[in-house]
């Protein structure tokens, strides 16, 4: 594995799943894996999980990191190529790429979507040029239209706490004030596909996915009918993909309640965090003995954690 840019790009699906959960039970087992190295995490947008849990997953792998918010602290970036930069990017990917490979031995990126050209974002332009110009591996660290550390942490959580082979698992749109990117709907969609399950999205009328990413799974534009005898619930807002970026629905039909919950066959309740209380989901909700959230931020650690062990193995 050259880059992990979407889940696609690891050797094994189920390996890797299998690794981050023996790292999950032996975190120190590799500790001398990544001694010498660095980690270098660029962040284009905020984060608190992401940021905190690639960190700790390189540390355990003996990495040293180094983080580096570019949306305030780094010159702006030009990714075009050709252009005269009489503007206000000042320094080129070109450099701006080969300049970080000489500091670090891996590189990881969060660069969101901006939901206002869907084509640009689709072009995945921020992580596809460092991939290009840059020495070193690239890992995404939730970019357009993916999240894979997401949902691999996802897979090994269902992994735990599946008790059947076949779960229903339902992906179902919440409510949000703020027009949120697909990412994580589409590296979940894309992470079931390697799962034995019944999985099923719901979602509002106008809210479906990308057609390319979620093939032929069900979408159910009635969430109560979606819930019912679900294993798992995981909720989830995104804009509109049609009209993209845009917000079409303001009211709380959709929220995730425990009357809704009680359509499930007791199912597990999951988010990728951060959640809006009493927005996406009630307190009772989130409150609930049944919600998985704290443990899928837990793993995300060794989510991450599977990921550079691979790309180290692989350099
Ligand atoms: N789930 C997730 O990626 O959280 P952060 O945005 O806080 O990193």
């Amino acid at each position: 594995m050259k880059h992990f840019i979407t889940l696609n790009d690891l050797p094994n699906f189920h390996k890797t799943v299998d690794l981050a959960k023996s790292l999950k039970e032996n975190p120190y087992s590799q500790e001398a894996l990544g001694k010498r190295k660095t980690l270098g995490l660029l962040f284009f947008n905020p984060s608190l999980r992401t940021r905190l849990s690639t960190q700790k997953a390189a540390q355990l792998l003996g990495f040293s990191t180094i983080v580096m918010n570019f949306s305030n602290e780094a010159w702006a970036l030009e990714f075009e190529d050709g252009t005269q930069m009489r503007g206000i990017r000042s320094e080129h990917i070109k450099e701006a790429a080969a300049v970080v490979s000489q500091y670090c031995d891996m590189v990881a990126i969060r660069a969101f979507a901006s939901l206002v050209n869907k084509e640009n974002d689709e072009a995945e332009i921020v992580l596809k040029r460092f991939a290009k110009y840059a020495k070193i591996p690239v890992i995404n660290m939730e970019s357009a239209t993916g999240h894979p550390l997401q949902a691999l942490a996802d897979a090994l959580t269902l992994k735990e706490h599946k008790t059947k082979y076949r779960p229903k698992v339902v992906l179902t749109w919440a409510p949000h004030p703020k027009a949120l990117p697909h990412a994580v709907a589409n590296s979940f969609s894309k992470m079931m596909s390697f799962q034995e399950a019944d999985y099923f999205i719901s979602n509002p009328e106008g809210y479906d996915l990308d057609k390319r990413i979620t093939k032929n799974i069900p979408v159910i534009h009635n969430q109560s009918e979606a819930l019912q005898n679900a294993d798992f619930v995981y909720a989830k807002n995104w804009c509109s993909y049609e009209r993209y970026g845009q917000i079409l629905r303001t009211d709380n039909e959709w929220i995730i309640t425990k009357e809704k919950m009680s359509l499930t066959k007791n199912a597990k309740f999951m988010h990728c965090l951060p959640i809006r209380r009493n927005i996406v989901a009630s307190d009772d909700v989130l409150d609930n003995s049944n919600s998985l959230v704290i443990e899928q931020a837990n793993n995300r650690t060794f989510a991450a954690q599977a990921v550079l062990k691979i790309l180290l193995d692989h350099a």
